[in-house]
């Protein structure tokens, strides 16, 4: 059905071309050349941190890189973006930076005061283990999803995400964000067979469906729970504009979240949820036409706000999913976003010149904006999610 639908989207194209509208280059070539630019900006990137065995890349801002340690949340997409980089042209140069880089964060397993395993372990060591089968690798993802299970309280239902209290605001914060971790252990009760990590999973994913939601299928950033009764008592934003707004990254990672959720489980009422939140997205009145959403979907200044790339690849990766597990005609809606939100990243508006951007691959992400942090900048997730979009897009095409 897939390759009908792309032929479909295919056929449309053609017609405008035979009607006089502009002429667009095919897909395979948009994204074949997308894939070379990002090796080459990957690769300069992976050289340029080889000497300090600890550093990993995060942003460039003002002319300058900005590193991390592998503490930082987005410690695995570098990694997880030269797996990928790596599956697309099996060369040994990426193998060795993949390796390298992947092993930088090898010491995150341990780490129990964060919820973010998931990003940092899954993208990394997840990539590799697909990727190699390499059974230390699936050691390390493993130990991460005990360390992650740590945070779960059984009395309450959900992860916690962090362990601050907001001053005192907070009693057991949990963030949208969170619905990415799961996909670590989702994993981890197939490999191990502890069906533990699967009831984890699915307990965090219910409640976090029954509190974080608002009718219209749009998602609070943080839901606060009563640490006795275990009920929300607060609902909130951080990184978002208002507490009642729709920040961009959060409801991309509440779609990409119910999607791998559905994928686990086959449970309908995440396959569901993952409908109602990209309904939500794609026909949002502030959605531009280019489907790369202003950084809050309620931003007062819009037209006049930033955009957000990061929540566009994702968006992006999670669409080209979920086609896969929908009727047709929600396919053919859910992939031409796709490939539009594709045509646009991978065009000079948002990807860099080679060498060019501290050697991220796009420009034009905002990470925390009412924080004034990382505002209109590269960032590393919206690089690996791009890429992953690519590939699933790629994989697509081939019938793979
Ligand atoms: N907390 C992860 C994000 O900024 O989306």
């Amino acid at each position: 059905m897939k390759q009908i639908i792309l032929l479909n989207i295919l056929a449309v194209c053609l017609l405008a071309t035979s009607c006089g509208q502009s002429v667009e280059r095919p897909v395979q070539e948009v994204i074949d050349q997308a894939l070379n630019l990002a090796e080459k900006q990957a690769l300069g990137m992976a050289l340029k941190y080889a000497g300090d065995n600890e550093a990993l890349p995060r942003s460039f801002a003002g002319g300058k890189d900005i590193g991390s340690d592998s503490q930082w949340w987005c410690s695995g997409f570098f990694p997880g973006l030269l797996w990928y980089l790596y599956e697309n042209d099996p060369k040994p140069e990426l193998l060795d930076y993949a390796v390298e880089y992947t092993s930088r964060i090898a010491q995150e397993q341990y780490n129990t005061r964060t919820h973010d395993l998931g990003f940092m372990l899954y993208c990394s060591f997840g990539n590799a283990f697909r990727l190699t089968r390499d059974t230390a690798c699936l050691r390390v993802l493993l130990t991460g999803a005990t360390s992650l299970a740590t945070r779960y309280n059984p009395a309450i239902g959900l992860i916690r995400s962090w362990d601050h209290t907001n001053g005192g605001q907070w009693q057991y914060p949990v963030i949208i964000d969170n619905m990415m971790n799961l996909e670590l252990l989702f994993h981890a009760a197939r490999e191990s067979g502890d069906r533990r990590y699967y009831d984890i999973s699915v307990s965090h994913a219910d409640k976090t469906m029954e509190q974080h939601f608002r009718p219209d299928y749009s998602s609070y950033h943080v839901v606060s729970y009563d640490s006795i009764t275990g009920l929300p008592h607060a609902k909130q934003t951080h990184q978002g504009y208002a507490d009642e707004s729709a920040w961009a990254r959060g409801q991309a990672w509440g779609l990409y979240g119910y999607t791998v959720a559905y994928r686990e489980t086959q449970d309908v009422r995440y396959l569901k949820q993952a409908k109602h939140i990209a309904g939500f997205l794609l026909s949002h009145p502030n959605m531009p036409d280019d489907y790369i959403p202003y950084w809050d979907l309620n931003a007062p200044g819009i037209p006049g706000e930033l955009r957000d790339a990061s929540a566009a690849a994702i968006i992006c990766s999670a669409l080209i999913e979920l086609s896969g597990y929908v009727d047709e005609a929600l396919a053919t809606q859910y992939l031409n976003v796709a490939e539009k939100q594709i045509r646009t990243l991978a065009s000079p508006e948002y990807t860099a010149a080679p060498g060019e951007n501290g050697n991220f691959i796009l420009m034009h992400s905002v990470g925390h904006l009412p924080g004034g942090s990382e505002v209109d900048v590269p960032l590393t997730y919206a690089d690996y999610y791009y890429v992953e979009a690519l590939m699933r897009y790629k994989k697509l095409l081939a019938g793979t």
